[in-house]
């Protein structure tokens, strides 16, 4: 007991879902969802991706809260404590947590950029030297900014977790959450009231079940993908916070808000963000990757005009950069309760601020290589061009064209689904379902094991396939 009293924990059911929540709205939802969803078939991906949320995320959701949540231990520590012989579960999910709030760092340092300079031009200073493209060109080129930016970006993030459990994650989880979710529903509702809106609706949301059929595979990887990095799964960041979750709550519902409410704000997004692009700068507004926020996002609020568009840019870079700091302070959570795990239980005090400190200077060096190549636009910073020192020949691919693209490929693409299928495996043919719904309080059946046993390894292998395929195709 007072093991657990030295690890922190939270102290109310919401808390614990605001930051769950908050873990598990992100980047992902905001810019990643909308443009996939439109992309590949609209509603007809909406249907696939609900699919796999209650067949795959679901059960995986609830089985890393039940394994953190059992052993009280953070992803190392649970695997270690679930049977000693796979630790390398946990070992996974911290390094793909590091990595990715490294590249989240320097996306987030960007956001905030676009949010102070909505909110500097909004009081009537100069806040960006140019509009669209030619904004966001030069900016991610003055490395120094860009590194600056990141910087703060890791250190705000830091100082959070410094605060530990309660006074950190769950108090700042539960302050910005709500504001993220009423902002968003006033930034979408104004935008439904534009008369363009429908034809961006029709872009996002209209079925399209021929495509669905003449590219199924290519549909369920990037669902899947794009579900499980959304649920924050496979990275060790729900077992942590599973962890600290008091044995009076109900793992099952709580999964199921989790889910809920990520797909409902990844479907607020997309009512946002493609329609309000498609209404205030065009048919031709560049939708998809970096551009669609840093770009197309900048126009909008611009086009929308005066006052007004600068308040909106302003509202909607916070409710951006609010779902960015909750969900990198889930991922270097990682890494710093697997540390102050290892050190409780050696016996020696906890030293959380000292952790927390150290993981922040870890992330921000690791995230430098992500801004030196400004996410690509620097040709001679790319892992392309350091490779081909060394390879001569070298094809360029997705996966080299930029450090961010470099980190997204070894998380995304190769670690998460992996770690999901190995934890699915440990599930369903070592710890046994009954392990997890005894921890979960319910009864134990069939459809889960099926599930867990065969259902979501075989989605994470086509998933891992299709994922590498596109990378190095
Ligand atoms: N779920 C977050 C998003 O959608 C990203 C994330 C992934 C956060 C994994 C934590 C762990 O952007």
């Amino acid at each position: 007991m007072e093991q657990h009293h030295h690890r922190g924990n939270f102290g109310s059911s919401i808390g614990f879902l605001m930051a769950a929540i908050g873990s598990a709205v992100g980047l992902g939802n905001l810019w990643g969802f909308p443009y996939k969803m439109g992309a590949n078939g609209g509603a007809a991906f909406l249907i696939v991706y609900l699919v796999l949320i209650v067949a795959v995320g679901f059960p995986v959701l609830m089985g890393e809260i039940a394994i953190g949540r059992k052993t009280g231990r953070s992803a190392v520590g649970a695997f270690r404590r679930m049977d000693g012989r796979f630790p390398l579960v946990g070992y996974m999910g911290v390094i793909s947590g590091t990595v990715v709030v490294a590249y989240y760092s320097v996306l987030g340092g960007l956001c905030l950029r676009y949010c102070f300079g909505f909110l500097l031009e909004f009081l009537g200073l100069n806040g960006f030297s140019a509009t669209g493209a030619a904004f966001f060109e030069s900016f991610s080129q003055s490395t120094g900014a860009l590194i600056v930016c990141s910087g703060l970006f890791a250190g705000i993030t830091g100082l959070i977790l410094a605060g530990g459990v309660q006074k950190g994650i769950e108090k700042f989880s539960s302050v910005v959450m709500p504001l993220l979710f009423v902002m968003l529903v006033a930034l979408v509702v104004y935008i439904a009231r534009q008369p363009g809106a429908a034809e961006g609706y029709r872009f996002v949301f209209s079925p399209d079940f021929t495509y669905l059929k003449e590219n199924f595979f290519s549909v369920v990887t990037t669902a899947a993908g794009q579900m499980f990095f959304s649920l924050s799964l496979a990275m060790g960041v729900m077992v942590a916070y599973g962890s600290y979750l008091s044995k009076e709550e109900n793992i099952a519902r709580d999964a199921a808000v989790v889910c809920g409410a990520d797909t409902l704000i990844a479907i607020l997004a997309g009512s946002l963000v493609i329609p309000a692009a498609i209404t205030f700068v065009g048919p031709d507004a560049h939708l998809s990757g970096m551009k669609l926020l840093f770009v197309t996002m900048h126009e909008v609020f611009y086009n929308i005009g005066g006052k007004f568009g600068l308040l909106l840019g302003f509202f909607f870079f916070l409710v951006v950069i609010i779902a960015a700091f909750t969900s990198s302070v889930s991922l270097l959570e990682v890494s710093i309760s697997c540390i102050v795990d290892r050190r409780i239980d050696r016996h020696q005090p906890p030293k959380r601020r000292t952790v927390a400190l150290a993981c922040t200077v870890l992330v921000f060096v690791m995230s430098l290589p992500v801004a030196l190549d400004a996410v690509g636009l620097i040709e001679g910073r790319t892992p392309l061009a350091l490779l081909r020192h060394l390879f001569a020949s070298l094809p360029a691919q997705t996966w080299n064209g930029s450090f961010l693209d470099l980190y997204d490929m070894l998380t995304a693409s190769c670690l998460m689904p992996l770690g999901a299928l190995l934890t699915s495996l440990l599930i369903g043919w070592r710890y046994g379902t009954k392990t997890i719904t005894d921890e979960c309080g319910i009864r134990e059946n069939r459809l889960l094991t099926i599930c867990y046993k065969v259902i979501v390894p075989i989605v994470m292998l086509v998933v891992l396939y299709g994922q590498i395929r596109s990378f190095f195709g």
